[in-house]
């Protein structure tokens, strides 16, 4: 049988001994990370969530009974041990804080013991994603998600000291609100007092911290779970968290000059990295023509250089019909140095940009001896082809990539493949954090399937003072907003904007994205109500919180630093949720299921 704790009281965490402990008496608890049993000598590393400390035990010094319980005991036990704590006396390990200390345990309980593991607790680990996040809460036992939930919680409590000392009160925000979707889809909670009715989950606290700003409060700030269902990725998840914010009487500078020096305490708090302000800024069509996206990478060159006006008249269909028949663009990319990438490459990078929407991709390669190896250039006069180099600085050895389509496509194809050659080609410098605020978004973006306007951002950011009159004079779809994102590593980080306060602009974006009077009315008539009460130009941002610290964990997958993830599919195996509940529930809550297949 386990026993108990009675009696005993832990004075150190594993992790936390040093050499000035050297000599006393110590108590410690955590999991049996690895036991060695070595002709004689016991060994115990025993973990718990500061690090390894290791027990040995002398068979010919130990208490017999002492030994005899000690050589019963397997990996993952939990034990309690109380002993001196003295220097090694065999080998050190200069790869643990602990490494040149031991325990000699005058006391070890067995607190619990542990069945057979579905996989080993260690670092470097080949199982698959799946098995780990059903056994969660073993996976959380590695050290590098430990480090990593370790990581999450200082930026929360650096989160918190920074915006309450900088005038922000932290308000929480309902998690049962009225459904208004726009962008992603919502999740739904059923009423039970309500048949028929219900509420949504929110996407961000938008409206409600909007309202607070009419409410007086001034400045805001929350830690806020969101939930939106959409198709997720790495970077995704159903239910994820930001840290939400909201400013009155601001324009975009104040929010920006808030936010950076929040960032450079934030990094400096948790990283002890230093960041240089102001951060750059870079307007989204810039962005968008030379990176191909709006959350660009700006870690590596390789910058999209536009060929349009050189080759637009040239005798190349590919190009002529990109430019006269689709209004669109051409441009490429030099990949310098990649003169000789094998056949088999440049064909899945042909494969890729059809991913992108591309008909294609041209190619151009320098080779060192100065001959040009082309998909295109056949079609070319001698001094177009040497324009084209001329123009993407293209020297012996370079790769020329280039794609001519409708600007979208263009801008995702050459975007997609810089990015992926930039970390093919180990072009990043990992050890960067980069650092970029895009702005001047434009308002409105057309939806080819619902044939109309949609908001960029959302439908109550303000268009930019200068493009008032675009919104009024039937050129809207130029208007720029009162939009940024802030970047980091060619990650979205945090996204937020200037909201309109005026009702005749508010009415007219919702003119501008197809909404009738009435359904604004109906979706968001209790802010518009609230808005004829006395409203305060006003304006916020909201970080990813998971993607923040993906990034300064180190990570690729925001699953990394959320305790409880969900799944691709937006699966929770560990608990198997969702899962079908029994007929009473769904009739309380006035819900029959179509049996669909699916
Ligand atoms: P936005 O929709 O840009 O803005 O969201 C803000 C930030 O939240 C993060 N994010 C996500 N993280 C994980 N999983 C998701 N599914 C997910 N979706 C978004 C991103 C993003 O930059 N209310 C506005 C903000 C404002 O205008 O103040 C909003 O929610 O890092």
């Amino acid at each position: 049988m386990s026993e108990s704790l009675k009696g005993l009281h832990r004075t150190h965490r594993c992790g936390e001994l040093t050499t000035s402990d050297i000599g006393h008496e110590v108590t410690v608890c955590g999991w049996v990370q690895k036991i060695r049993n070595k002709g004689g000598l016991i060994f115990i590393d025993l973990r718990d969530r500061s690090g390894i400390i290791q027990i040995l035990l002398n068979e010919e010094t130990a208490d017999k009974d002492l030994y005899a319980k000690a050589s019963g005991i397997k990996q993952e036990y939990v034990l309690a041990v109380v002993g001196k704590l003295e220097k090694r006396g065999g080998e050190t390990n200069d790869k643990i804080a602990t490494g040149s200390l031991e325990i000699i345990p005058s006391e070890i309980r067995i607190l619990s013991t542990c069945d057979v593991l579905p996989f080993q607790i260690e670092d470097e680990t080949n199982t698959r994603e799946e098995l780990r996040l059903k056994y969660r809460y073993l996976d959380l036992r590695r050290s590098v998600l430990q480090k990593n939930l370790l990581l999450r919680s200082k930026v929360a409590v650096a989160t918190r000291k920074f915006f309450s000392e900088n005038g922000f009160l932290e308000i929480e925000t309902p998690t049962f609100i009225k459904s208004t979707p726009e962008g992603a889809r919502d999740y739904l909670v059923p009423s039970r007092i309500w048949p028929g009715k219900f509420y949504a989950l929110p996407q961000s606290p938008q409206l409600y911290k909007q309202l607070l700003m009419v409410a007086g409060c001034d400045r805001y700030f929350q830690i806020a779970r969101c939930y939106r269902d959409e198709d997720l990725r790495s970077d995704r998840q159903p239910e994820f968290t930001q840290i939400d914010l909201e400013m009155s009487f601001v324009d975009i500078e104040d929010v920006i000059n808030v936010n950076e020096k929040f960032l450079q305490y934030l990094f400096k708090e948790v990283l002890n990295v230093d960041i240089t302000l102001p951060i750059q800024r870079m307007k989204w069509i810039d962005c968008m023509n030379n990176y191909g996206s709006d959350k660009p990478d700006t870690r590596f060159d390789m910058k999209l250089v536009d060929i349009t006006e050189e080759m637009k008249s040239t005798e190349f269909k590919v190009f002529t019909d990109a430019v006269s028949k689709k209004s669109g663009a051409i441009k490429g990319i030099n990949v310098k140095g990649q003169a000789g990438m094998p056949r088999k490459k440049i064909d899945a990078l042909v494969e890729k940009a059809k991913e992108c929407g591309a008909g294609g991709l041209c190619y151009l390669a320098i080779e060192e001896d100065g001959n040009i190896k082309s998909s295109f250039t056949k079609f070319l006069k001698e001094d177009e082809i040497n324009n084209l180099i001329k123009k993407l600085g293209g020297e012996k050895g370079d790769l020329i990539l280039i794609a001519a389509d409708k600007i979208n496509i263009v801008w995702n194809t050459l975007g997609t493949l810089r990015l992926f050659l930039g970390k093919e080609l180990n072009l990043i410098d990992e050890g960067k954090y980069n650092f970029l605020w895009v702005t001047e978004f434009p308002l409105l973006e057309w939806d080819e399937e619902e044939n109309r306007y949609v908001a960029m951002h959302h439908p109550f950011t303000m268009v930019m003072d200068e493009d008032i009159d675009l919104l009024f004079n039937g050129d809207a779809g130029k208007a720029r907003a009162k939009a940024y994102d802030i970047v980091l590593n060619g990650n979205e980080i945090g996204g937020g904007s200037i909201r309109i306060h005026q009702p005749e602009i508010q009415s007219k974006m919702f003119d501008c994205i197809g909404f009738t009077k009435e359904e604004a009315e109906n979706r968001f008539g209790f802010l518009l109500e609230a808005f004829k009460y006395g409203v305060p130009p006003h304006g916020g941002l909201a970080y990813g919180l998971d993607r923040l610290c993906m990034i300064m964990c180190g990570s690729d997958s925001i699953r990394d630093c959320i305790a409880f993830p969900k799944t691709k599919d937006a699966t929770c195996l560990m608990v198997n949720t969702p899962c079908e509940v029994d007929e009473k529930q769904l009739a309380e809550d006035h819900i029959s299921v179509r049996s669909e297949e699916h």
